[in-house]
């Protein structure tokens, strides 16, 4: 039986990948910090867990044992936590690391949480220019990207079969930032009108955890040292995506246009991107990746996750709280009442 070890392996990525392996036959073991948060189906589908820092290399030698077949690191942050692996990489047939798309700057040097919004001109290969990995002591927006950048250049540069894969805005059921929330909460609250800043028409390529996946078992096959980039093969607007949650949901809302100049933030989402951020993603079908679906098939997984969670009693440990700061400025029902009297 192969076996794999995914580091960081309680989050949505995580979670998906040992579950799909495990339906395959793998040996399938999982790491986090906090073993209070490890999601039930792991255990089921006979999932073991190691709790310990992905930053501590002990913990680390221990959870690997005597090798694995796969290792999929969900957890590498920066070059630290990349170099308190590589020691161990020679008892591993394959590596995955999984970075972001976020590391990825247009040609005057934007990037994804640059005030002004990155022009990439269409789908961004894997070729397009990074950040630097040095570039958060100029820039603290780069901190996440940079650090990611750091930490690819160790692994690539290790001598180990490593993929690095690039995802988007994730999406998928134990996700820690579950976005679609913000319509999920709504829906839930009986709202019934959703402002959309621009009407929604910007966009940000979603990464179905699913589909990610399937990637990495694509790759897992074929150990080599690459870069790709892990998106779902459709790329919607926010508008379809509010669409698509209110539907799968059975909702229905009236959409009012928040026009872009609007000062007052209401209308707000994570995939406001305008122009739309899309990966171009033949890299990874050229290695046989098959996607399990399209935005709207694979979301249905973390819609009825996030709706049955929130109907449990003990559910609110695994959601975001009202007092969450991400999720809190996108579900100001007071400011939009304010704006929509106005
Ligand atoms: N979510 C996105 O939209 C997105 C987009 C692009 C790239 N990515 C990348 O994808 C990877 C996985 O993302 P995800 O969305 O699946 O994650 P997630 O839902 O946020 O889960 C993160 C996982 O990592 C664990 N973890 C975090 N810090 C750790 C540490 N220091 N030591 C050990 N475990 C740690 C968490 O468990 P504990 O907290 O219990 O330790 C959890 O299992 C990350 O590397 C992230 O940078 C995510």
């Amino acid at each position: 039986m192969p076996r794999a070890l995914i580091l960081g392996g309680t989050g949505a990525i995580g979670v998906a990948t040992a579950l799909r392996l495990r339906a395959g036959g793998w040996d399938v073991t999982v790491t986090s910090r906090d073993a209070a948060r490890v999601p039930p189906p792991l255990a089921v589908a006979g999932v073991r867990h190691v709790a310990g820092d992905r930053g501590d290399a002990r913990h680390l030698a221990v959870a690997l044992g005597a090798g694995a077949d796969l290792l999929v690191d969900a957890a590498c942050y920066d070059a630290d936590h990349a170099r308190a692996v590589t020691p161990l990489l020679s008892d591993v047939a394959s590596i995955v690391m999984i970075s972001s798309k976020a590391v990825y700057v247009d040609g005057a040097g934007r990037h994804a949480n640059s005030a002004e919004p990155p022009r990439f001109g269409g789908p961004i290969l894997e070729t397009q220019a990074t950040v630097r990995p040095d570039a958060r002591a100029l820039d603290a927006g780069a901190a996440y990207a940079s650090a990611k950048v750091a930490a690819e250049e160790v692994l690539l540069a290790c001598g180990a079969p490593v993929s690095v894969l690039r995802p988007s805005k994730v999406h998928g059921a134990w996700s820690r930032r579950p976005r679609e929330w913000i319509f999920v909460r709504r829906v839930l609250d009986g709202r019934d009108e959703l402002l959309l800043r621009g009407g929604g028409r910007g966009a940000d390529h979603p990464s179905a955890a699913a589909n990610v996946a399937a990637l990495i078992e694509t790759v897992a096959r074929v150990p080599e040292t690459r870069i790709l980039n892990a998106a779902d093969p459709d790329c919607p607007t926010v508008r379809q995506i509010a669409q698509t949650v209110a539907a799968a949901l059975g909702h229905t809302w009236r959409e009012i246009d928040v026009p872009v100049p609007d000062m007052s933030g209401v209308g707000r989402t994570p995939w406001d991107h305008d122009p739309p951020v899309r990966l171009d993603t033949r890299a990874a079908s050229a290695l046989g990746y098959q996607p399990v679906g399209d935005y709207a098939t694979t979301v249905r997984e973390e819609l009825d996750w996030l709706v049955t969670t929130a109907r449990q009693p003990d559910g609110s440990q695994w959601l975001p709280g009202p007092g969450d700061p991400f999720f809190a400025p996108l579900l100001d029902y007071a400011s939009e009442d304010v704006w929509l009297a106005a």
